[in-house]
Parts: structure tokens; sequence; C-alpha cells
């Protein structure tokens, strides 16, 4: 009887640990597909290391931020909400001013509509958004 509960409890431990390990997996890639996401299509502006100092950044007539620093600016918590939000850029946050910004919400549903129903690819596109987010998020500076 005590060798059964114990077979079963380090079984639950073996579980869990898959279990966490499977998570880590995705996060990761899901990290990994953010990381080239963004040099595809913020690098040139944000720059590589997202310090706001890509090629494009000079010939802007408006300061490109410095990504890195999202989270120190939120009081330690990295914002995804307002993050995602300025990202697709589909709804306008009137604090933000005129933007130069592209709106990724519309060229990412652009390129992803034509291949699934319009549906799905809004579902594909918060999946993008986000990948790019954990990016950003694991990048942040202490
Ligand atoms: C054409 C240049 C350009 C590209 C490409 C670009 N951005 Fe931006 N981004 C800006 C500028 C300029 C701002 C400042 C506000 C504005 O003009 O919209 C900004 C603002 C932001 C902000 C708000 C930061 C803050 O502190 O308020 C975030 C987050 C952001 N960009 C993320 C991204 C991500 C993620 C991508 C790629 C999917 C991207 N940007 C691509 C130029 C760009």
């Amino acid at each position: 009887m005590k060798l059964v509960k114990w077979n079963s409890a380090l079984f639950l431990m073996f579980i869990s640990v898959l279990f966490q390990f499977a998570q880590a997996e995705e996060m990761s890639l899901a990290v990994e597909n953010g990381k080239l996401e963004f040099f595809e299509s913020c690098s040139l502006c944000h720059g590589k290391k997202a310090k706001g100092d890509g090629l494009f950044s000079k010939m802007l007539t408006i300061e490109t931020p410095d990504l890195t620093q999202l989270r120190r600016n939120n009081g330690g918590n990295f914002p995804y909400r307002e993050v995602y939000l300025i990202v697709d850029g589909r709804e306008p946050i009137t604090q933000h001013g005129p933007r130069q910004m592209p709106i990724w919400g519309d060229r990412f549903k652009s390129t992803t509509w034509y291949t699934v129903n319009q549906n799905y690819a809004e579902t594909l596109v918060t999946g993008k958004i986000f990948e790019v987010l954990l990016y950003l998020d694991s990048i942040q500076e202490e």
C-alpha cells in the first residue's frame, strides 16, 4: 500500500516536471518566433537591441522609443495590455499623439488572411503580436 502511494507521488512529480518542461519549451519557441518577427518588422526603427536606434529612426520626426525600458517605466511590471494595443494600433490610443509607427494589426492581418478565413486570421494576428511581446518581456533591463 505504502509503495503504491510512493509510486503515485513519484508519478505525479514526474508528470508535473514533464509538464513544466513542455511549457518552458513552448514558451521559448514563442520567444524565439517573437525575436524573428522583431528583427523582421521592428528593428529597422527600434534597433537590433531595441534601444530605439534603428537605421530608419533617424528619418523620423519623432524619437523612436527604447523598448528595453517598458517594464521599468511601468513600476516593474511589463505592461502587456498597453503594449499589445500600441503594437496592434487599430484602436487609437489618444495619449500617444500622432503616430509614425505602422499599424501592425493591419499589416500582419493582410499577410495572413489570404491563406485562412478572416476569423482565424484575427487569432493568428493576436498570436503573432503576443510572441513579439514575450520576446520584448524577455529583454527588459532591470
Ligand atoms: C517605421 C518605424 C517603426 C517601426 C517599423 C516600428 N516602430 Fe514602434 N514606434 C515607432 C515610433 C516612432 C514610436 C513612437 C510613437 C509613435 O510614433 O507611434 C514607436 C512606439 C512604439 C511603442 C511604444 C513605446 C513607448 O514607450 O510608448 C512600442 C511598444 C513599439 N513601438 C513597438 C514596436 C514593435 C513591437 C514593432 C514591430 C512589430 C515596432 N514598434 C515597429 C517607430 C516604429
